[in-house]
């Protein structure tokens, strides 16, 4: 191991039975103590592991003396003699746990206060301000440190297989001007130039489109960006991602060099982990929409969506027909063997479904007899066979079915209650890792509230080049060349190719709302780019704390971030954001004006 240093000769990890008889000399912090009277057992911790080291009353008194003092969490240094743990005491869990270290010297290197909460077990109920107050004592506790080790190993493998791949690295500043990704721009002022602000990266996209320009065809880059927007679990105003971007490639060449990535670096991280198909499945927007109501489907489980707006056009029952009508559809699912589910567990399907949007749950159980019971039963008597035929649905069944005028609207709220009874009835297995791509996505939506198309990815990506010239008369009917990859039902990143001529950017911007002046003050050097030999390109981004929490089963990407904010944006250890003094603010061009 390499980690010898003048203060250790061995690491906490490193000691086995082939050590026996060596003399040593460990560092480290006692994760735990017990005190046997003449003998004293300390557990010696690193980020390698855990050694047993002991001192005695009888073999070394000043010694065991001088360790007595030492209580959990201060670093000590310790020497002697390695040996096998006596018959019958060995730890099995520890891969050092067939050896001690006999001490016959130590020295305390720094004490510790009793920390504010335990590093060497679990603390149920454990406040998450406090960890993260103490977050270099939070970091020290195992499963923590376990999971910052998990992601410098997907670093490293990422950075390898890439750079096998010819991918160079290549950074790019953090002092931009902004590059719209969807979010607010953090700024930081000049201090130079009075009034002028730089904004923070929300991605550096515009940048590695012109380093393609600039010919450096393979880039790649572990890019940290920033957005002002409110945190989720899967969301922080800061993160990292593998950004990517290739030139004179089509969709499938990128698509094919991430997979090629992803599966060889999750075969490395996480060899016990299931990858459930490879190649990664591929489905078309619409289509992952209509039968996972997502266009981040978690396909660890099956349950899709079923419709049966046809089944059901004949029906005589408001809610059903009144969407119908209207141009939307009616889509179900089936839970196996819920139908006996309580009023109060379909109670709150209900309100999940609600606050997903839908306007309602309409639930049906199977009866012994093939009969539908529940609230709406008797206003589809006449459809029930055409309802057991369209879900196959028998005896024991549970069937949940959304209504909704606006397609989408019913397929992403079942969607969301598909997951719900998939994490209900265990079917998110943790063991499984399912990639797949979802594509083809719609190249604009309308913004109601601006008046106008926006991009649904960025306003870089390429429309399918055969619908390009549909792009005025048609926007909400044509298609991006643009790809997620989504894992378990996050978006793991998302990409697109871009496009490389300036004038269908320039069209493309106008459809969005730019005009002539405001696209040469915002995107000025990529479109001049554009014209000097552009060659045609794509890439891709995926987000870093959602790929380590997700090989890790972690629900939020702050237990793999070493010092994240909180959900309101502050760093509790190092009390940001906080004011800056009169001074400060005067050299910046700066006055604070709380008042309004
Ligand atoms: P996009 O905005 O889809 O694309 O981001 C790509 C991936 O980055 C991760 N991500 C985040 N992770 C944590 N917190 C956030 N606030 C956050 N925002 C995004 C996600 C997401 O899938 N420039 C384009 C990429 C491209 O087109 O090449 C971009 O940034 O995992």
């Amino acid at each position: 191991m390499a980690a010898h240093q003048s203060l250790r000769t061995h690491t906490c990890g490193e000691l086995r039975a082939t050590h026996v008889g060596e003399r040593v000399t460990l560092a480290g912090w006692v994760h735990r103590r017990r005190d046997h009277g003449h003998l004293t057992f300390f557990d010696l911790r690193d980020r390698y592991g855990i050694t047993q080291v002991v001192t005695s009353a009888d073999e070394a008194p000043a010694t065991h003396e001088a360790a007595a003092e030492a209580r959990n969490e201060w670093v000590i240094q310790v020497s002697g003699a390695v040996r096998r743990r006596p018959e019958g005491t060995a730890n099995r869990e520890l891969p050092t746990g067939e050896v001690e270290v006999a001490v016959d010297e130590v020295s305390v290197l720094n004490e510790s206060k009793v920390p504010p909460f335990y590093i060497n077990e679990e603390q149920p109920g454990l406040e998450e301000a406090l960890r993260l107050q103490y977050r270099y004592l939070d970091l020290r506790r195992p499963p923590m440190r376990d999971r910052m080790l998990l992601r410098a190993r997907l670093s490293s493998a990422i950075r390898r297989e890439l750079e096998a791949e010819d991918f160079v690295e290549i950074e790019t500043p953090l002092l931009i001007r902004s590059t719209p990704e969807g979010a607010r721009d953090f700024v930081v002022p000049s201090r130079l130039q009075a009034g002028q602000f730089y904004a923070l990266p929300q991605s550096p996209q515009q940048l590695k489109q012109l380093l393609m320009v600039a010919g450096y065809d393979r880039y790649y880059q572990m890019a940290h960006c920033m957005r002002d927007e409110d945190s989720r679990k899967d969301r922080g105003p800061e993160f990292t991602q593998v950004d990517i971007e290739m030139s004179f490639v089509r969709e499938e060449d990128v698509m094919a060099a991430v997979e090629a990535m992803v599966t060889a670096v999750t075969r490395q991280v996480v060899p016990e982990r299931q990858i459930s198909q490879t190649p990664f499945p591929r489905l078309r927007y619409e289509e992952a929409l209509a039968r996972f109501g997502s266009d981040k489907p978690d396909l660890r489980f099956g349950m899709e969506l079923m419709e049966l707006s046809d089944a059901l056009r004949v029906v005589d029952f408001r809610v059903f027909a009144d969407a119908l009508a209207a141009g939307g559809a009616v889509f179900a699912i089936r839970a196996q063997g819920c139908g006996g589910y309580s009023r109060k567990q379909l109670d709150e399907l209900t309100d999940l479904a609600k606050r997903q949007g839908a306007a309602g749950l309409v639930h049906l159980s199977v009866e012994s007899d093939g009969s539908l019971r529940g609230p709406a039963a008797k206003f589809l008597e006449a459809s029930s066979a055409a309802v057991l035929a369209a879900t196959g649905a028998e005896p024991g069944d549970l069937l949940l079915i959304v209504a909704d005028a606006d397609r989408a609207t019913a397929a992403t709220a079942l969607g969301q209650l598909r997951l719900e009874m998939g994490e209900r009835l265990g079917l998110r297995d943790p063991a499984v890792l399912a990639y797949v791509w979802v594509y083809r996505f719609p190249m604009f939506k309308w913004d109601a509230d601006l008046n106008r198309w926006d991009a649904t990815h960025n306003p870089f990506s390429a429309p399918v080049w055969e619908e390009a010239d549909r792009m005025e008369a048609d926007p909400g009917g044509i298609h991006a060349q643009q790809y997620d990859l989504a894992l378990n039902g996050w978006e793991l990143g998302g990409g697109s190719i871009r496009i490389h001529r300036r004038d269908l950017l320039e069209r493309a911007f106008a459809l969005m709302g730019h005009t002539l002046e405001g696209m040469r003050d915002q995107f000025g050097a990529l479109l001049d780019a554009l014209e000097y030999g552009a060659p045609p390109h794509g890439g891709i981004a995926i987000g870093v704390e959602r790929w380590v929490a997700l090989l890790a089963n972690q629900e939020n990407i702050r237990e793999v971030t070493a010092f994240p904010k909180t959900q309101s944006g502050s760093d509790l250890m190092l009390g940001a954001p906080s004011p800056l003094d009169q001074q400060q603010l005067a050299e910046l061009h700066l006055r604070v004006d709380l008042g309004g």
